[in-house]
């Protein structure tokens, strides 16, 4: 496979330094060039981001002398050097649209995770297992950026990353009504225990945008390309409630779904037993060998025991049963920043370059 030189923009965050560290030997991503705000500009990233590195795995060497580029002044800079660009930066909304279409129109590939466009409807929002085809509206939005090869693809919120998986392959029972509640974890604010003290012993029945994201963006994962565009899904009507919770890493979701033609529970093992998606199919080198797994003992998944499962690229369930209001309830857990965040970005930037759009 051909090696793509990779930057990554706001490197010096949270989900920043997971990619960073995804590109320590990653088998086809270079890590080339980094850029943050005018704060770290200037700084080798050792500078910038050794004394607020929130992960437990060490810096890589190949990053630490990296001059960080001010994501502000020097983005052509950073597409000359570069293939294509991861960006994880915590600006509003508007200034992440255009520094993407900036990016995007330099012929510099954008892989995001922002979710300031999500809802372009020229842009996919891909999950590389559920709606891989949604990347043929890349074409249409180069059409409209004027570019070659630059676009923007982005990811979806981590906080629906473990229920939609479990979902996706029961659509075919005409998947109706869903009430899912999510106990997320602190790092999905950017936070460990040290800078959020205040999450230990507690509860926050509050995460501001989430609930919207959460019933919104699965629609759109299921949405259908058509005329240029992707048009979302009408449904299921989902209802979601997300809770903030004391754990480091890891999202669980508590699940309650309905369908038209209710599947048995052994036809519903079979099938979460059974799913493969494309990124299976092409064997990316970050898609999980098995994308769902079905834990049969009560007290699993747990979120320390269970949610680095296959590099924490894999989803986890458990506790399938009956409701008396829905037809089934269960529970489900992913790593909100690799499956979650920067994870689920490396995996569809896999997909992208295996498809032949980041040549
Ligand atoms: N944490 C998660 O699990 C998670 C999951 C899904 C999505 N996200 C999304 O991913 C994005 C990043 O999240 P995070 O948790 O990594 O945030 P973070 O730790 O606060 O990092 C923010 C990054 O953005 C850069 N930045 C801030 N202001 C900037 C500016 N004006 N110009 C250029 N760069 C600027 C920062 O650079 P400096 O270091 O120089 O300030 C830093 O690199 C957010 O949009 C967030 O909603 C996060």
């Amino acid at each position: 496979m051909k090696q793509y030189k990779v930057g990554v923009i706001g490197g010096t965050g949270m989900v920043g330094q997971r990619f960073v560290t995804l590109m320590e030997n990653h088998p086809w991503f270079q890590l080339t060039a980094i850029a943050a705000s005018g704060r770290s500009a200037g700084k080798t990233y050792e500078e910038a981001a050794g004394k607020r590195w929130q992960l437990d795995i060490p810096m890589p060497d190949e990053a630490k002398n990296i001059i960080v580029l001010n994501a502000g002044t020097d983005l052509k800079k950073m597409a000359d050097q570069v293939d294509f660009v991861f960006c994880a930066v915590d600006m509003d909304k508007e200034q992440v649209r255009a520094l993407e279409d900036e990016m995007a129109k330099y012929e510099c590939p954008v892989v995001s995770n922002n979710s300031a466009n999500r809802f372009t409807p020229d842009i996919p929002m891909v999950v590389p297992e559920i709606n891989p085809e949604h990347i043929g509206v890349i074409e249409f939005q180069k059409k409209r950026l004027g570019t070659k090869r630059g676009f923007i693809a982005v990811k979806s919120n981590c906080s629906l990353q473990s229920y939609v998986p479990a979902l996706h392959p029961l659509r075919s029972f005409g998947l109706d009504k869903v009430l899912v509640s999510t106990y997320q974890a602190i790092s999905g604010a950017g936070k460990t225990f040290q800078t959020w003290p205040e999450m230990l012993d507690n509860v926050i029945p509050y995460i501001g945008g989430e609930e919207e994201k959460s019933e919104k963006e699965p629609l759109k994962l299921w949405g259908k390309m058509d005329g240029g565009q992707i048009v979302t899904a009408q449904s299921p009507s989902i209802t979601a409630q997300c809770i903030r919770v004391p754990v480091a890493n890891g999202h669980m979701a508590s699940v309650f779904a309905s369908f038209e033609k209710t599947p048995s529970k052994d036809e519903i093992l079979d099938i979460w037993q059974n799913y493969k998606g494309r990124a299976q199919e092409l064997n990316l080198p970050s898609a999980p060998k098995q994308f769902l797994h079905y834990f049969t003992e009560d007290n699993r998944p747990q979120t320390r025991l269970d949610r680095d499962l296959e590099g924490g690229m894999a989803i986890s369930i458990g506790r399938l049963r009956p409701d008396t209001q829905y037809d089934y309830k269960f529970v489900c857990l992913s790593h909100n920043t690799l499956r979650g965040a920067a994870g689920g970005a490396v995996l569809l930037a896999e997909l992208l370059c295996a498809e032949g759009y980041m040549d």
